[in-house]
């Protein structure tokens, strides 16, 4: 029987099956099987014949080894995201959603990082003079970057593969690359998977920093590239809300240092700026006494980030209330007001519930749990929280209110901006009442009853 040579490879997940069909089986996706021609060879094992292999040489894991010095950028909120500076033959994954920002944010980094090591910046986008205008704007237009506009994976591996090749190289994005052995089209799986796993190999070979650019799709993963992730040493994610200011750096992955980190950037006409205290910036707009509204102590990876979380209960005109969210995930929230109607007996029920988290920040902290208690309570009372208070603690599904990690450290944040009395899980060392070292007041709270009163 002759053998079909095509295949239809899902753009989502990187499955693959023999015939079309409108749902990728492995990951649910409908219309993303792309019809793609099957390789010459099919991989055929070890085989007999083909002789055996070399033997390889273990060493001692207890061996010194030479370490590479990181590269700092320079630009503080970057460096920390990346683990303290990029790390020499590293590949990094910059994804986000087209126009968010991520060619500012890495012509940016390449220009500042080109004062002391050699940078080329390779678009597929946009043309050599279209980098230049963005880099006039940024004020970095006299920095030593070498650019080039290039899309053929073979030009860029050959040029690269040199005892000369540059330090860092950014790939402006991955999604329009392509190797010329395959047939398929730029910016499907099969492209980007070959494009990234040859310039890959090129920078580990030549000790070159790799930062790739991937755009992400509307279903929220790299187009094609969840298949990168696992390729890649470090994945970061840049994010942020349309008409927000604020834009997000993420690590969701790092092999060389630790991921939950962000680093916080505002967008403003001449590019980028870092905002080193983003806990006074989501705070600007604060109006104090308002019902409905507390701040939020939260962590984000190492470091202290306050912001406000809003609430809005109001009685609903429909038979099925509605559940609006941004910023925190709505599974939570239906558990949050089903614990404070079972064990509370506060009945939001049959009220529209909108939770907002100011300044467009995702919280994915169980510790926001108290604080969007104390916002929905103090919405549906009419009563405001007061102005001095910071919130945190996660909800059980008793009703209990659980410790949470660094305690100390959203204390001291919420001191340093002038905060005076927290409303917290009970501390296992400390009495209630007292001022830590901090010196905020903290009111320790056993169960999710106790704030009701408040
Ligand atoms: P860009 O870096 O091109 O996004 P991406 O590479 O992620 O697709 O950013 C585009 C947006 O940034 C665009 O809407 C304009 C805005 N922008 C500024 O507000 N100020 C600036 O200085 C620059 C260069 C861009
Ligand atoms: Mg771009």
């Amino acid at each position: 029987m002759a053998r079909s040579n095509t295949r239809y490879v899902c753009q989502s997940c990187g499955a693959s099956s023999p015939k079309w069909s409108g749902k990728c089986d492995a990951c649910g996706e409908w219309n993303t099987l792309v019809e793609e021609a099957v390789p010459e060879s099919a991989p055929k094992g070890l085989g007999r014949t083909a002789g055996t292999g070399r033997r390889i040489d273990f060493v001692d894991l207890k061996g010194v080894s030479e370490k590479a010095p990181r590269r700092i950028t320079g630009i503080a909120e970057y460096d920390r995201v990346c683990g303290g500076g990029m790390v020499p033959g590293s590949a990094l994954l910059v994804g986000g959603d087209p126009g968010i920002g991520k060619s500012t944010l890495l012509l940016q980094v390449v220009c500042s990082l080109a004062r002391n090591l050699r940078c080329a910046y390779i678009s597929g986008e946009e043309a050599v003079d279209q980098v230049r205008m963005r880099a006039s704007r940024l004020g970095t237009s006299e920095s030593a970057v070498e650019l080039a506009a290039a899309t053929n994976v073979r030009d860029i591996v050959a040029s690269l593969d040199a005892a000369d090749a540059p330090g860092l190289c950014i790939i402006d994005s991955i999604q329009t690359m392509y190797v010329d052995t395959l047939d398929s089209a730029p910016g499907t799986v099969a492209q980007v998977r070959a494009s990234a796993q040859e310039l890959i190999r090129v920078a580990k070979r030549r000790g070159i920093i790799l930062v790739l650019v991937g755009h992400v799709t509307k279903e929220g993963t790299i187009a094609g590239p969840r298949v990168l992730e696992h390729m890649v040493d470090t994945v970061l994610y840049f994010e942020g809300e349309r008409g927000h200011q604020f834009r997000i750096l993420r690590a969701v992955k790092n092999r060389f240092g630790p991921t939950d980190e962000i680093g916080v950037f505002e967008m403003t006409d001449s590019g980028l700026t870092e905002v080193s205290n983003p806990s006074e910036l989501f705070l600007a707009e604060r109006r104090g006494d308002v019902s409905g509204a507390c701040v939020f102590a939260g962590l984000e990876g190492t470091r202290p980030v306050l912001v406000e979380i809003q609430a809005l209960v109001a009685p609903s005109p429909l038979g099925t209330p509605r559940r609006a969210v941004v910023g925190w995930d709505s599974g939570r929230l239906a558990m949050v007001l089903a614990v404070l109607e079972a064990r509370c007996g506060v009945a939001i029920g049959a009220n529209d519930v909108y939770l907002n988290v100011a300044g467009g920040l995702r919280i994915g902290e169980p510790a926001a749990d108290l604080a969007v208690a104390a916002a929905l309570v103090s919405s549906l009372t009419g009563e405001p929280v007061p102005a001095d208070t910071v919130v945190f603690g996660e909800i059980g599904l008793s009703g209990e209110i659980r410790a949470v990690s660094q305690t100390d450290v959203r204390l001291k944040e919420a001191a340093k901006l002038g905060f005076e009395k927290s409303l917290m899980p009970t501390q296992r060392s400390r009495k209630s009442g007292g001022r830590g070292d901090a010196g905020i007041r903290r009111i320790e709270l056993a169960h999710l009853e106790d704030l009701i009163p408040m």
